[in-house]
Formats: structure tokens, sequence, C-alpha cells
């Protein structure tokens, strides 16, 4: 049995989390769901986003699925997920875009995996004002080796285990030549390792014309925090959206998976919430505890029902169905 703690989230969240772990259920996955409050709901009950108690349940289990949260606006307000990658340091911020079938996109077999740094860069946000006048701003962009090391390792590590090909480092070297260019050399000396893994580096503006002229010669991808946040959205229109992308925030010994999309407050409440974002999170959750068959047997229900139960899918990704309808669909064919 895995203890597995579970945020349900705001807005849609707790009809997404709900999908989700029925369908878990469905598959036979034996898990201990500890669930705990974070976001909007809490923060309005007692004036805190995040209770001391959800970070203990989180020290304990250091498993999470998180629903999507509403960021309210308001001094003081510490941004969840920057406080929980930072006191777990999940380093890895894993964004798989592939191909589903059924779904409008303009590009078929696309299967990348994107592996952002997530604790470091130009994303950290360390700005400040040269002049009193503010009309001067400076930002600070933070590489370390260390930390290169750690997210360039993990991205070969997965290659090598998930069998794959090529690992592209995405970088501006030529220009940021100390920090983006520290980042390439780590990549350079970690590359020599995998021996059977081949490695390429791409300045970031080729690679962006790249992954939308020919998506299908990239394989895994590593790069700095704020490159990774633009190109993990990119790869994720590449294969239909947000609607269709899991991820994963992973250290060495913590991990949190969650939908990439925010809580859609235009929608909550109505029963026509895309659960498959965040079911694609829970299925890198299920390989990083073990449950690989389950994964497997949850993805290709899944893919069955955009192929032949198109009706039963939400509306956002073309169908006539509801959150529930969908998430009775895929239970089907999984207890069959
Ligand atoms: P959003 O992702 O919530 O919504 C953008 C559009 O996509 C909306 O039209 C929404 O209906 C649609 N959409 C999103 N997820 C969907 C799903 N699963 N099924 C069907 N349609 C879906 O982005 P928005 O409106 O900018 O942000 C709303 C709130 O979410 C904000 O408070 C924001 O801070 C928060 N947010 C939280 C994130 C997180 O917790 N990881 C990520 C992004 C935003
Ligand atoms: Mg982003």
């Amino acid at each position: 049995m895995h203890n597995i703690v579970k945020i349900p989230g705001d807005g849609i969240g707790t009809e997404i989390t709900k999908s989700v772990t029925d369908i878990l259920e469905a598959a036979k996955v034996d898990i201990n769901w500890i669930e705990v409050k974070a976001g909007e709901g809490v923060f309005k009950e007692t004036g805190n986003p995040i209770p001391d108690e959800t970070i203990e349940t989180i020290e304990k289990h250091r498993i999470v699925l998180k629903g999507p949260l509403t960021t309210p606006v308001g001094a003081g307000f510490r941004s969840i997920n920057v406080a929980l990658r930072q006191k777990f340091n999940l380093y890895s911020n894993i964004r798989p875009a592939k191909s589903v079938p059924n779904v409008g996109s303009r590009f078929s077999g696309v299967d990348i995996v994107l592996f952002r740094e997530n604790t470091q860069g130009l994303y950290i946000g360390k700005e400040h004002w040269v002049d009193d006048a503010e009309k001067h701003a400076e930002s600070i962009a933070v590489v370390t080796e260390d930390a290169s090391r750690k997210i360039i390792t993990a991205a070969f590590e997965y290659a090598k285990k998930n069998g794959r090909k090529k690992v592209t480092l995405v970088h501006k070297a030529n220009i940021l030549k100390l920090t983006t260019g520290l980042f390439l050399k780590v990549g350079e000396e970690v590359s020599k390792n995998y021996p059977d893994v081949e490695f390429q580096d791409l300045i970031v503006d080729n690679m962006a014309m790249q992954m939308v002229l020919n998506p299908n010669q990239f394989d895994v991808i590593v790069t700095t925090n704020l490159f990774g946040d633009i190109l993990s959205d990119l790869a994720s229109g590449l294969v239909g959206g947000l609607g269709v992308t899991g991820a994963a925030n992973i250290g060495d010994d913590a991990a949190m998976f969650e939908a990439v999309h925010g809580s859609a407050p235009d929608i909550a409440g109505k029963g026509i919430a895309n659960p498959i974002a965040l079911l694609f999170s829970a299925l890198m959750m299920l390989e990083y505890i073990g449950e690989n068959r389950a994964a497997e047997k949850i993805r290709s229900a899944v893919y069955a029902v955009l192929q032949d139960h198109k009706e039963d899918c939400t509306p956002d990704i073309g169908g006539s169905g509801t959150t529930e309808s969908f998430t009775e669909a895929v239970c089907d064919i999984l207890r069959d």
C-alpha cells in the first residue's frame, strides 16, 4: 500500500482529483490517500494558504498529488508552488509532451520529455531598482555547477532508464556566457558518462523554431528555469495544449505531481473540467512508485476513450461529455 498526500486544490481541483482517484481505484492501485488543504479555500478559512499540518504531512509521506491552486491576490501571500519546491528541493520539473489520439493538433508522434531546472536561473526573481526614480531595473540569474549537474544528470538517467536515444541541452551560451555557459559546460561533462545517449546542444531561439518545424526530432530536453518554462508550454501546444499534459516536480527524496493548468474558475462546479492533465501527472506518480503496469493500463484506457468514445470526453478537447462521463468511460474499460 502506498501512502500519498492529496491536495484537491481550488476551482475545478475537487472535480478533477475525484476523477483521478476514481480511475486509480478502478485500476486497483492500492493507495491510502491522505487529504490535506492548501490554496485559496483554506486561506479564506485560516489566513494561511499552506497550513503547517499540510507541510508536516508532506514531510512525513514525501509524495503529493496536487490539484490547481488559485493564487489569492494580496500582500504577504507566498506562492504555494514556489514554497513547496523550495522546502523540499524539488529541482526537476519534468514535463512530457506526447501526442494523444484524436485531439486537435498539427503534429502526430510527438514524444518529448522536457526537464526544467526548478530552483535557479533568471526565474528566481532576484530583482532590484538601480535608481530611486524606479526607471532602471536589474535582474539576477543564478546558476551553480551543483544544481546544473543534478538536473542534467536526472535527464540523462531518465533517458538511459527509458531507452531514450537523445538528450538536447538548450542554452544561450553565445550571449550569457557565464550562466548558461556553465550549464552547457556541465552538460558536456555529464554527457561523457552516457555514451549510449546522443548529446546535442542548441541555442534557445533556434530551439523554439526547430520544435515548431519538426518536433519529432526531439526526445529528452534539458534546460534552465526560464527557458524551460517557455519551451515546456510550447511543447504542450504541439500535442493539444495544457489540458492533455501532466507534470512532476521531483527532488532527491520528495515528489509532487500536478497538472500545469490553473483552477479554471470560469468552469468550476459545472462538471465539464477535463481531468486528463492531472490524470497524466498521476500516471507519472505511478511510475515513480513502481506501479508502471497500472500506469500503462490506464493510459491505454484513456487512449481508447479518446479514440472510440470521443462523445464522452469534455468540451475543451472537442467532446460533448462531462468530467463524470469521461471518468466512467475510462473506469468501464479498466474494470473489464
Ligand atoms: P487556467 O489554466 O485556470 O484557465 C485558462 C483557461 O483554460 C480557462 O478558460 C479554463 O476554463 C481552461 N481550462 C484550464 N484547465 C482546464 C481543464 N482541466 N479542463 C477544461 N478547461 C480548462 O488559467 P487562469 O485562468 O489564468 O488561472 C486561474 C487561477 O489558477 C489563477 O488563480 C492562477 O493563479 C491559478 N493557476 C494555478 C496553477 C497551479 O496551481 N499549478 C497554474 C496556473 C494558474
Ligand atoms: Mg509555465
